[in-house]
Parts: C-alpha cells; sequence; structure tokens
C-alpha cells in the first residue's frame, strides 16, 4: 500500500506521525517542555544558527506541536501548517503578515465579529484599509479590488448567514492579479471543503472548533506554501509569540482522528433539523447551505464541500426579545458561543458574536435581531427537535 495514497479518514489518524521515532507510543507523546537541551555550547549555537536540526524552545518549535502541523498540513493538502493559541492568534499573524500599512484587504461580505474588530483596529492603528465584497461574478470581484489591495480574505460559509462565496471564481481573479486567498475554513474543517485544491493560497482555522470537537480547547492554525508558513513561523508568530501549548496541541490530534465521523453525524443531524425548521409557520427565514432553495449557493456548496455542515440560522417571525424568549425555553440546548462541539449550542449573533460590529454594518451583513445561529451537536436529533419544537410552542 503506497503511504502518500491514504484517504483523509486514514490521514486524520495517521498523518505526521511515526510511532517508530516515539519509544514505539502508539499514541504521540506529550513533550509538555518549554525548552530543550543541547549537548555542548557549540550545538547550541548550531542550532541558534540554524546549522543544525533540533529543537530549542517551544516557541520556536515543539514536537508534539509538529505533529499536528504535519497532520493538518496534509488533511487540508498544503505544504505546510502552523498552529497558534487560539483562532484570533491564527488570523492576526496572517494578516500582519500579508499587509503594511497602506495596504488594502478585501473581505467576504461577512467576517467574524472579532476578525472585523480586527480589521477595524487594523485601519484605525496602521491604515490599513479594507472593503466587503460579494465576489459573486469576477466584474463584481475585479470592480472591488484596488491597486493596493494585498489580500482577498475569504469565509464560506459565512457566519451567521452561511452565504458561500465560489473558491475557484475568486481564486483564479486573484492569480491573475498576484493576490494571496486566505480562507477561514473554521465552518467547515478539511473534511467538508479544501480551499487549496480550489486554487486559494492560505487556509486557517479556528481549531477551538470542529478540529478539537470537544468544547475543552482554544486554538488555531495556518495552511499554506512551505515559503509563506516558515515567514510566518520566522515573523509574527515567532516574534509575537501566540503559540499553542504542547497539551492543547496533543488534545487537537485526539480530536482530529474523529473528525470524519463527527462531521459525518453533525452534518446528518443538520440536514434532519433543517427539514423540520425550514416548513415550521414560526420561522421566516433559514439558511443553510444544504438549502436548495438558493439555487447559486446550493449549486457553489456541490462544486467545493462535501456535504453542507453543521450550522443552521434561522430568523424567528417577532422581534429580538422573541428569539430571545425562544432561546430561554430550551431545555438541552445549551446557549453559548462556539460551535462544532458534540454538544447542540445556539447563540444569538447580534448580540453575541457580532455585538462588536455596528448595527448598520450588522444589518448589511445580514444580522437582523431576530436572527439566531444553531450549532447542531451529535445528540440524537430526534431530542433536539423536540427540544425546539417545545419551544417554539411557547413564544
Ligand atoms: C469563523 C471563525 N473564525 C475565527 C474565530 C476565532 O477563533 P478563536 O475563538 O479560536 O480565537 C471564530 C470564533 O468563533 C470563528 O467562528
Amino acid at each position: 500500500m503506497e503511504k502518500n495514497n491514504l484517504r483523509f479518514e486514514t490521514e486524520a489518524i495517521h498523518a505526521g506521525y511515526s510511532s517508530k521515532e516515539h519509544q514505539d507510543s502508539l499514541v504521540p507523546p506529550l513533550y509538555q517542555t518549554s525548552t530543550f537541551t543541547f549537548d555542548s555550547a557549540e550545538q547550541g549555537e548550531r542550532r541558534f544558527a540554524g546549522q543544525e536540526e533540533g529543537y530549542v524552545y517551544s516557541r520556536l518549535a515543539n514536537p508534539t506541536v509538529k505533529i499536528l502541523e504535519e497532520r493538518m498540513a496534509k488533511l487540508e493538502q498544503g505544504e505546510a501548517a502552523l498552529a497558534f493559541s487560539s483562532g484570533m492568534a491564527a488570523v492576526s499573524a496572517v494578516l500582519a503578515a500579508l499587509t503594511k500599512t497602506g495596504d488594502h484587504i478585501l473581505c467576504s461580505q461577512g467576517v467574524y465579529g472579532c476578525t472585523f474588530g480586527l480589521l477595524q483596529f487594523l485601519k484605525e492603528k496602521y491604515n490599513i484599509g479594507h472593503d466587503f465584497s460579494a465576489m459573486s461574478t469576477k466584474e463584481i470581484l475585479e470592480n472591488d479590488l484596488k491597486p493596493n489591495t494585498s489580500c482577498i480574505y475569504i469565509e464560506t460559509p459565512i457566519n451567521p448567514t452561511m452565504k458561500l462565496v465560489d473558491l475557484e471564481l475568486v481564486a483564479s481573479a486573484a492569480k491573475q492579479r498576484g493576490i494571496p486567498v486566505v480562507v477561514d475554513n473554521t465552518f467547515c474543517s478539511p473534511y467538508l471543503q479544501t480551499p487549496i485544491s480550489h486554487g486559494c493560497d492560505i487556509v486557517l482555522h479556528s481549531a477551538t472548533k470542529y478540529i478539537c470537537g470537544h468544547g475543552d480547547v482554544i486554538a488555531g492554525i495556518v495552511i499554506g506554501s512551505s515559503n509563506f508558513i516558515k515567514e510566518v513561523s520566522r515573523t509574527t508568530q515567532k516574534d509575537i509569540g501566540g503559540i499553542i501549548s504542547p497539551f492543547d496541541a496533543w488534545l487537537l490530534l485526539r480530536g482530529l482522528k474523529t473528525l470524519p465521523v463527527r462531521m459525518d453525524r453533525h452534518c446528518e443531524n443538520a440536514s434532519m433539523l433543517f427539514e423540520f425548521l425550514r416548513t415550521h409557520p414560526k420561522v421566516e427565514t433559514i439558511y443553510f447551505p444544504g438549502n436548495s432553495d438558493f439555487t447559486e449557493d446550493n449549486s457553489i456548496m456541490h462544486k467545493q464541500m462535501k456535504k453542507p455542515g453543521g450550522l443552521i440560522s434561522f430568523s424567528i417571525k417577532g422581534t429580538k426579545q422573541t428569539a430571545q424568549l425562544l432561546m430561554n425555553q430550551l431545555k438541552l440546548i445549551k446557549i453559548a458561543v462556539s460551535l462544532g462541539d458534540a454538544e447542540t449550542l445556539i447563540q444569538h449573533p447580534a448580540t453575541m458574536t457580532h455585538a462588536v460590529v455596528p448595527e448598520e454594518e450588522r444589518r448589511k451583513m445580514g444580522i437582523e435581531d431576530t436572527l439566531l445561529r444553531l450549532s447542531v451537536g451529535l445528540e440524537a436529533w430526534e431530542d433536539i427537535k423536540e427540544d425546539i419544537e417545545q419551544a417554539l410552542e411557547k413564544i
């Protein structure tokens, strides 16, 4: 069997690790150490000078973290990866690496609230501008690009409205101008979508979500070409220092082993709940990549996503208070931000994940006060449905 021809499910368990290099340990060991010892002063000098391979200090590299990075690079079909202490540490490291004062970032029509906050910060402090673009046709995209656009930053599905961006369309237009395309792939995980295989350059994740899958780690990861990753490692990671702890990397390696089975179940449950919610008289609109009523998005989904994912957003007939009342009636489903956990979670984007986005911008992004986002968990879908059903009856 060719070892480099293994399928995703197998790579999620084995990639980047050889037990022979680690005392025959079946499971990757946890190197919970801040530093590494040198045999001699001269060896230390050689390692610092990059003349000899070997570990120096865990902010620069750590063996447990390295296994995670190699596994994620493989799963995302990139050349290399770097792990971070949070998704936002990964986003900020990438944007710091790709921009300088006076540059411009072109973003998809919605981004995670703290990414929006970071873009504001870059604008106010470093004069790095940004705009949001529908990117729905080549003409619209080219029209929105500026001579100083130094990167394109995409979320697809867009958080929380689930609109999709056609990755191949954006990547081909960007390539002509030599502009790197960054994709936040948090909502899909590499099991559902691999942006690099569609021509994009850099992928990042809040690994806190599906990569971890168990709600017990905050982490981020960036995947790209060896040259880009080397550059980020040397600059924005080493010197800004938002590195992952070895223990969190170890937990992510454990979570990754079940990513495909978890994702299948998240997607199955979400599809069943979508069918229930789409015809419910108290639901105004429903946003789900598997919704065939959104023909354009649905065809993009079939082109670049394996399955529709585990997130559903829906707006309730009524007001913000009606939406909050619904949340307060739930018995099984937890009110919490984050996503991708075994537990089903519900949140109110307008007052939670996107509260930092000014109201006018929020409305442009389609985030109404009655919108709720459901991260469908791994419970029996009938129990999730019955919980929502009884809560809907009370509003
Ligand atoms: C799409 C997306 N990107 C980035 C982040 C930031 O990740 P973290 O919370 O791990 O810093 C989040 C967090 O919710 C997110 O949903």
